[in-house]
């Protein structure tokens, strides 16, 4: 029998550009995903999920040399398709888990790499981003085939997180700004541009703990992703009402299409007002960051 187990993630700032070479920067959440493993007799999952559960999982297995078959056993804090990091999580989890039953212990970078090899069954063509976030923590700054960087945080985040089911998965959201990227490839230059100089503005921000300057560079990261289509309009109105709340600033986190949107609070205090303006209609969480 095989245990490991992995934090979630919230995207800050930088989702769908970081796919296409911008840097982007988040931090894990400590809600986790603990998997567990045993010998069975087929592949098979405790929770009702699809094929590519299944899929990607096997190929976790076989990268790590884990032949044979297992029963696997999920316990997740989080929903899936919610922008947190499912399936990056179960992933990083499920190789930790792998490890442990071979009696070896990942680091957290192997644990990201392992992971990765799974996400990109899930996803097609994922920047490596979640992966990193969920193994290896705190807050981080990442550029496709870099190495994660840390990100100092000078003052808390206190965001309220806001759920709502998805209408499109992960694949199709990032092939759909794929496609804006082909037909469009001057627009999305610039777009890309402006996200770049966002990202770095807001590692400034975080570091100053300067929550005015991070709330509004969060209003102006949203309007960039409304432009590659993929907002959508549950997401809109979390966002309005998350304003009308007080929220210095919300954007959705994750690929969108539904999922989790996040709304930066002034203060600890402020976080009630906000959760009460969006809770009366949507699912709504606490999180600090830093
Ligand atoms: C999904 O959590 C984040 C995206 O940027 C995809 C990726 O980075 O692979 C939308």
């Amino acid at each position: 029998m095989g245990e490991g187990k992995s934090l979630s993630k919230a995207i800050l700032f930088g989702e769908h550009f970081v796919v296409h070479g911008t840097h982007a920067i988040g931090a894990a959440l400590s809600k986790e995903i603990r998997v567990r493993i045993s010998k069975s007799d087929k592949l098979s999952i405790n929770i009702q999920t699809g094929q590519i559960v299944l899929d990607a999982s096997r190929k976790i297995l076989d990268s790590m040399d884990l032949r044979g078959n297992y029963s696997i056993e999920v316990d997740a804090e989080i929903p899936s398709s919610a922008g947190l990091g499912w399936s990056a999580a179960y992933s990083v989890a499920l190789a930790r888990a792998a490890a442990n039953e071979k009696g070896i212990t990942l680091t957290p970078e192997q644990a990201s790499q392992y992971a990765y090899v799974g996400e990109k069954v899930f996803h097609g063509n994922p920047s490596g981003f979640d992966n990193a976030l969920c193994a290896l923590g705190g807050a981080l700054m990442f550029k496709r085939g870099e190495k994660p960087i840390s990100v100092k945080i000078g003052a808390p985040l206190h965001l309220v997180v806001a759920y709502v089911p998805r209408t499109s998965v992960t694949r199709d959201l990032v092939a759909g700004v794929s496609r804006i990227k082909e037909e469009k490839p001057e627009f999305f230059s610039l777009l890309m541009k402006k996200e770049e100089a966002l990202v770095m503005n807001a590692k400034d921000a975080l570091a100053k703990g300067d929550i005015p300057l991070l709330g509004k560079l969060m209003d102006e990261n949203q309007e960039y992703l409304r432009q590659v289509g993929v907002s959508n309009p549950a997401l809109e109105e979390i966002i309005s009402l998350a304003k009308k709340g007080g929220a210095m600033g919300a954007k959705l986190t994750g690929a969108g299409g539904g999922g989790c949107a996040i709304a930066l609070a002034r203060s600890k205090n402020d976080t009630k007002t906000i959760m009460h303006a969006i809770g009366t209609k949507y699912l709504v969480f606490e999180a600090q960051i830093g």
